[in-house]
């Protein structure tokens, strides 16, 4: 049994997320934690809401609301959301913790300690319209680097470059959107990456099995140009985490918070410790190498735009301590998922929300969707015309065909029993023989985070027991060798139960709907496919269950098409 640790980018605050999201985070990291649990290993899921800066004060002051009152309603509703999607976080922390006070200070103490952290003098955008200096969001203009013209001043979305207020062209004010803007001095404290530079180089070096988004764009900014600078990690805000030196006043520094995102990795640790406050469990030995992480396997999931801080920064944070924290092993990072034929958006509400996705639909149906076409080689595309297909094709005309068609013909012939009687012919050991190679090929391609790879196997897996009952054709057989039906329905309804724990980390509501239908809570993994398939004996009485999964209409897919055209109101 394995020990593996699990963390999701950590979503902004600011409001529900869009579908693009939850795909590129979220929702592959339940996947991988799901099927990790299947298989029986001790895993530790981690999440929590991004609370600081830009971001979540812009939200709230459009939402009228204390920052803090804001990101307290907002954690809530992501968290229901959250659970809603079926995403099995063991604890969905928050940014603003007190615990993540506490590390993220004592980090920057350390750091200091350890001569990473420069005091400089620094220019920052003054906007004399908003009478307030404009870090990070709070200003936009063009970007240095590609020229693409919404660049923010923290990060150019476009080409993922990260950025600082002052290196954008033809800046302005995201408040007012003036452009009476002047440059100021203040102090700020800047994080020393480039101290680590050759460290970092040489650990990411060691990663021959990380996807090649990831390995390129940490390599780009370690050897691109101007290279690897240092970061500034202090901000002219309220809302933030103070900055200080471990528990000790940092002179100058008064009235300042870190940068968001300085604090918001650390949150990966604090939320281990906020877990662990509310369980009665020990977070060191997931984070601590001299604590017993030492055998632990850490696995981040995350959207491309955030490889730069997974890689660069939040890494110079944990080396750079001189202190034995648990360093990423595998970071597993996404393209974007686009929206038909444009760009989900937050700012300009554009695409499908987590929200309304569950008022039409289970969540089911959007993990299938979003998982099986995972933005992993390329970016891809959300549309209604594809989604509908999948999922009537899928999981209504597959799976959800086949243990309907095997229940119902075990209930009229058999009634709702396991049925006795028949052996294992050639037909059958073809089957058991493709199943175990099928099945030890999902393992290859989960246990490898390939996800699209993963769902096209679990969809032959599904096919293969079609075909096999299409073939079999019980309602032909019962005529001259009952037996051979019985067999052979026997045989279907173990598949039912397989079906369910194969397809768990998918479709986790229709898996748990179909071990209830089979009154089974046996989830064991199929190790061995024979044995597999002898769970349910003769004579354990099941149930059919209803439709696991309804077709969409063409009208309703119109319908939808329509409703989601415009922008969110
Ligand atoms: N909130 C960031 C985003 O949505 C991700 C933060 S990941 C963190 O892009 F862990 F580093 F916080
Ligand atoms: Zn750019």
């Amino acid at each position: 049994m394995a020990r593996i640790l699990i963390t999701s980018a950590l979503p902004y605050i600011n409001g529900i997320k869009h579908l693009g999201n939850l795909v590129g985070s979220q929702l592959p990291a339940d996947l991988f934690a799901r099927y990790m649990r299947g298989r029986g290993n001790e895993v530790l899921f981690l999440c929590a809401t991004d609370e600081h800066g830009t971001p979540a004060e812009l939200a709230a002051a459009k939402a009228g609301k204390p920052v803090a009152e804001y990101c307290a309603e907002l954690h809530e509703v992501q968290a229901d959301i959250a659970r809603r999607f079926g995403l099995s976080f063991d604890h969905f922390g928050r940014s603003s913790s007190p615990q993540n006070h506490r590390l993220t200070q004592h980090f920057a103490g350390v750091l200091a300690e350890n001569g990473l952290i420069r005091e400089v003098s620094e220019k920052q955008v003054y906007s004399r319209a908003d009478g307030r200096f404009l870090p990070d969001r709070y200003i936009e203009g063009t970007c240095p680097n590609c020229g693409y013209d919404k660049a923010r001043g923290d990060q150019c979305e476009n080409c993922t470059k990260q950025l600082d207020p002052t290196d954008l062209i033809d800046p302005r004010s995201a408040i007012s959107g003036s452009t009476d803007l002047e440059v100021r001095e203040t102090k700020h404290l800047y994080l020393r990456q480039s101290a680590l530079r050759d460290d970092l180089d040489k650990w990411i070096d060691t990663k021959t099995d990380w996807p090649i988004l990831t390995t390129s764009i940490a390599r780009k900014w370690l050897h691109d140009g101007d290279g690897l600078q240092d970061r500034g990690i202090t901000r002219d805000l309220d809302w933030g985490i103070p900055v200080r030196k471990g528990d000790q006043d940092w002179p100058g520094m008064e009235g300042k918070v870190f940068y968001v995102w300085f604090d918001a990795p650390i949150e990966y640790i604090a939320c281990a410790a906020e877990w662990a406050e509310a369980t009665g469990n020990d977070w060191e030995r997931w984070w601590r190498t001299d604590k017993g992480a030492g055998d632990v396997r850490y696995v981040q999931f995350m959207g491309k735009d955030n490889v730069p801080f997974h890689t660069l920064s939040f890494p110079t944070t944990l080396l750079g301590s001189g202190e034995p924290w648990k360093m990423v092993d595998h970071l597993k990072s996404f393209n974007y998922l686009n929206y038909d034929g444009g760009q989900f958006s937050t700012s300009q509400g554009r695409g499908v929300f987590m929200d309304q996705a569950l008022d039409i639909l289970p969540a089911d149906y959007w993990r299938w969707w979003l998982l099986s076409h995972a933005p992993e080689s390329s970016d891809s595309e959300f549309t209604w015309e594809n989604f509908q297909q999948s999922v009537n094709k899928d999981l209504a005309d597959v799976l959800g065909n086949f243990v309907s068609r095997i229940t119902k013909f075990c209930r009229s012939k058999f009634g709702e029993t396991v049925p006795d009687g028949g052996a294992y012919g050639a037909q059958e050991e073809t089957l058991l023989s493709e199943l175990t190679r099928r099945i030890r090929a999902y393992e290859g391609h989960m246990d490898a985070m390939e996800v699209r790879k993963s769902a096209q196997e679990l969809r032959a897996i599904w096919v293969a027991g079609n075909e096999y009952l299409q073939s079999a054709a019980p309602w032909s057989t019962i005529k001259e060798d009952p037996d051979r039906a019985a067999m052979q329905v026997r045989l279907g309804l173990n598949l039912i139960r397989l079906y369910a724990v194969l397809s768990a980390p998918f479709i986790p509501a229709a898996s748990a709907a179909m071990l209830g239908a089979m009154n089974t809570q046996d989830t064991g993994w199929p190790d061995d496919v024979a044995d597999a398939l002898s769970t349910l004996p003769a004579g354990h009485a099941f149930t059919v269950p209803d439709v696991l999964f309804a077709k969409i209409t063409d009208e309703q897919r119109e319908d939808w098409e329509n409703r989601f055209s415009g922008v969110r109101s």
